[in-house]
């Protein structure tokens, strides 16, 4: 069959893997193809063990693999052969040298480059779809033109703005798809045949053309913003718990009014994922490139909080538990960065559970999806141990620590748990997400995050 247009993705991770498994489902007429340096991970996309957990996504992959919908890692024939080439490779932040612990990490994103500079022969559209520095797209462009205007490459930025556990049900239905370009005659046309693609299934709305150092910034800011408003209320949180508001109260409450909004108010134990400490980070490093260190201590408060908020957890489980927790056993329940996904980077679960493991606690790891990375993460640790059955590894454990807002999680019976444990039971819910009324009733010492504790006398 032709196909009216080739479309290839280099970095099949949590975001170039959905979404190019999204555009192939709904767009049969291009042929979409992944390309990833990393083999197993290949493998695992073309088999029925996927390398990623996300809702839904098996069965669109299961759809389009094979029709319009490739996985492969042969980098220079996938360039060749391609119209529009998406960019979504890793750039964590630097861990050496200049900037190191908060600038991005370009390195792949610039070998990236090079590399479809060298494997190209006609002219292509490259999309940034990675988070990036502002005006990263500036280098790209020098990079790809850097042997001459021959071919002609057109550099877009179209940050993806979907969250892990809800990826599809994002890309399906996005508030916006942002589409940045340079204000040039070619970048507008390279920009149409980008919106078109997503038209065959996005209301042309909420389809949004800005110029491309806009976009690039958007991306930054808009996960900047969504971790500042759980610092905010995570940092109301420690002033609830002095002073018996309720902070779930506090948040439904501002919540209402439609200026603030009620969503992003949960407080817990923090954010994780791989994105938001990496790119408030990088904001704060581009601030303060460019002079401005007022501006980039504010945004570096909202990762300290963040912090703050993991110790004062961990701090109040070891005074609540009479000063000590060494060699007692702990059934951690979530290790997942949040619920629905297997992700553990930058985990608050793995932050807090590195934490009770330095006081030298035994941690019994429960986790629905995680608990392969949750291995893979821990490996050669010791004191800890990974269980199927959260009802097997309580036996005889002292406490209960809920890290993860799995759903499975508030529908346990928590009788049979308490039966198992260690008395006095404790029981500290990290994300609010339990009845803690009802825990307290069977026997537990319930200790929410930002709300008065239930201690049984
Ligand atoms: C990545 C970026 O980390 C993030 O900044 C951006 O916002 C979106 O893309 P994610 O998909 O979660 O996020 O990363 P990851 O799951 O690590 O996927 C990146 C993939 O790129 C990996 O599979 C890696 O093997 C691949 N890669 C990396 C290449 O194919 N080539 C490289 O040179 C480097
Ligand atoms: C985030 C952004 O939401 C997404 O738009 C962007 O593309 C990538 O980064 P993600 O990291 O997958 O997505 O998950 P998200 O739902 O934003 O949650 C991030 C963290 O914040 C999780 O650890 C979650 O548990 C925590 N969180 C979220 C809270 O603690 N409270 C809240 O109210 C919301």
């Amino acid at each position: 069959m032709e196909f009216e247009k080739r479309i290839l993705c280099i970095g099949a991770g949590y975001v170039g893997g959905p979404t190019m498994a999204v555009i192939a489902d709904k767009c049969p007429q291009y042929r979409v193809e992944l390309v990833d340096i990393n083999e197993e991970r290949i493998r695992r996309w073309n088999s029925e063990d996927l390398p990623i957990y996300e809702p839904g996504l098996d069965e669109i992959v299961r759809r389009a693999r094979g029709r319009n919908l490739f996985f492969t890692t042969e980098v220079a024939t996938a360039i060749e052969h391609s119209d529009i080439i998406f960019v979504s490779v890793n750039t964590p932040t630097k861990a050496f040298g200049q900037g190191a612990g908060q600038a991005a990490d370009l390195q792949y994103w610039e070998k990236t480059a090079y590399q479809i500079l060298k494997h190209s022969h006609s002219d292509k559209i490259v999309v940034e779809k990675s988070t990036l520095p502002v005006r990263t797209a500036e280098a790209m462009q020098r990079i790809l033109h850097s042997r001459g205007t021959s071919p002609r490459f057109d550099v877009l930025s179209n940050p993806e703005f979907l969250a892990e556990g809800t990826a599809v049900e994002n890309l399906l239905q996005p508030d916006r798809v942002l589409v940045g370009c340079m204000n040039t005659e070619s970048g507008h046309k390279a920009c149409d045949q980008l919106e078109a693609i997503y038209a065959n299934w996005v209301d042309r709305s909420r389809i949004i053309r800005t110029n491309i150092w806009s976009a690039e910034l958007s991306k930054l800011v808009a996960n900047a913003f969504l971790a500042q408003r759980i610092s905010a209320i995570n940092s109301i949180s420690a002033l609830c718990e002095k002073t018996e508001a309720d902070v779930d109260e506090v948040a439904h409450s501002i919540g209402l009014d439609s200026r603030i909004g009620k969503k992003f108010l949960k407080a817990g134990i923090g954010f994780g994922g791989s994105c938001f400490k990496k790119d408030i980070l990088n904001l704060v490093y581009i601030c303060r490139q460019h002079g401005l260190d007022e501006v980039a201590d504010f945004w570096e408060r909202v990762v300290e909080i963040n912090e703050y908020q993991q110790s004062r957890f961990v701090a109040n489980m070891i005074s609540e538990m009479f000063n000590t927790i060494a060699g007692k056993s702990i059934l951690v329940l979530g290790f997942a960065f949040k619920a629905d996904t297997g992700d553990t980077r930058e985990s608050p679960a793995a932050q807090v559970c590195r934490r009770l493991l330095e006081e030298h606690a035994q941690l019994r790891l429960c986790d629905p999806k995680a608990l392969e990375n949750a291995r893979k993460e821990l490996i050669g640790v010791q004191g800890v141990s990974f269980h199927e059955d959260p009802y097997e590894a309580a036996e005889n454990v002292h406490a209960v620590a809920l890290l993860t807002d799995w759903q499975c999680y508030r529908e346990l019976d928590y009788a049979k748990v308490f039966d198992r444990m260690e008395k006095p039971a404790f029981l500290f819910d990290g994300r609010n997400l339990l009845d803690h009324r009802r825990l307290f009733e069977i026997g537990f010492n319930v200790y929410p995050v930002g709300k008065s504790p239930l201690r049984q006398l």
